[in-house]
């Protein structure tokens, strides 16, 4: 059984206008020490997910159906108090502009060490050394420790954040758009270090960006999310050569390929909808080519239509 196993998972927010559908029936499966990217445009409910796993939520946000697995376990009904078990020990997470949340009048040490103290019983001094191993292990001079967070550059608190979510050494990382404001070489060694931490410690990660390419090159798998439900998982390899969804392949279309041949870059026409009100059928039937009437009248499940290679469509590209 995997680690993390989550089905139809779905969580809406009340509002004033109505309730907002952000995790339709979302299914994904985590084995320990793999790696899943979840990718889609901005407001396709990839952060409200990755929330929703932990049950960090907003109180205007509800579970409305579906399981978390995790390790055999649900997670959907425990209370506030048994799910703080799980949550830095067992998944942690690196919050999206995380960097920008460290708090500028204490070092960056003794935020760490207090993340520490809340979840393991330990004394200062042994957290403090907690911390100074934590550095090194994300590539940072242990040093800096106690420096503030204004003297650090943006990696360098990009690794401290990670270093944060390393700290009750975790199943799981949960990482939200853990470089999309750092330069693309900074990006780089940071996704590969975390590449090398997933192997050494046999830590699974979920990344997410709504850049395919950048979270391709660590994650074995990708899913890809439009308008709060997942319409495509396959392995990159998978997902890169054969995407089945229409939705898949006109993302991979707007992306320029380095290596591979010249095509044409195609734009997808429309805007993702509105998700208090989301089309009836499938949800990228108003934008996409290949609808047909079923795709305005049923919304196709999300099936495995080749061993490890997942598709919601009625009308898939090609098998
Ligand atoms: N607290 C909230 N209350 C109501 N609606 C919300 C709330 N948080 C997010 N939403 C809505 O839920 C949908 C999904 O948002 P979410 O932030 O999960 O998207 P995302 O894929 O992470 O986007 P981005 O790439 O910009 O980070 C959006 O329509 C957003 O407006
Ligand atoms: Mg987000």
């Amino acid at each position: 059984m995997a680690l993390l196993e989550v089905s139809d998972l779905t969580m809406h927010y009340r509002t004033r206008s109505g309730w907002v559908q952000a995790v339709e029936r979302v299914n994904l499966s985590l084995d320990r020490g793999a790696a899943i990217g979840l990718v889609g445009e901005s407001g396709c409910g990839k952060t409200s997910l990755a929330m929703s796993l932990l049950k960090l939520l907003p109180s205007n946000a509800q579970i409305k159906e579906g399981q978390i697995l995790f390790d055999g376990n649900d997670l959907v009904p425990l209370t506030e108090d048994q799910m703080r078990r799980y949550r830095w020990e067992r998944i942690s997470m690196v919050f999206q502009a995380a960097m920008n949340s460290l708090n500028p009048v204490y070092t960056v040490r003794d935020q760490i060490v207090e993340a520490i103290q809340y979840h393991m019983p330990m004394r200062y001094e042994e957290a403090w050394s907690r911390v100074a191993k934590l550095f090194e292990f994300v590539g940072l001079d242990p040093g800096v420790m106690n420096q503030y967070p204004h003297e650090y550059s943006g990696g360098m608190k990009q690794r401290a954040v990670i270093a944060m979510a390393l700290a009750c050494d975790p199943d799981i990382i949960i990482a939200d758009e853990p470089t999309t404001a750092l330069d693309v070489i900074v990006q780089d060694r940071i996704l590969k270090r975390m590449d090398e931490i997933r192997s050494e410690l046999n830590m699974a990660m979920i990344y997410i960006s709504h850049d395919i390419a950048v979270i391709a090159e660590v994650s074995d798998r990708i899913g890809v999310m439009y308008a709060g439900k997942m319409m495509e998982m396959a392995d990159v390899v998978t997902i890169f050569q054969k995407p089945l969804h229409p939705y898949t392949f006109a993302l991979m279309s707007a992306f320029p390929s380095v290596r591979g041949e010249k095509h044409e870059l195609v734009e997808l026409p429309g805007e993702p909808p509105d998700l208090i009100s989301p089309p009836k059928g499938c949800r990228f039937h108003p934008r996409c080519p290949q609808a047909t009437a079923v795709c305005s009248e049923k919304a196709p499940e999300f099936t495995e239509v080749e061993p490890g290679h997942f598709c919601a469509c009625w009308n898939p590209r090609s098998k």
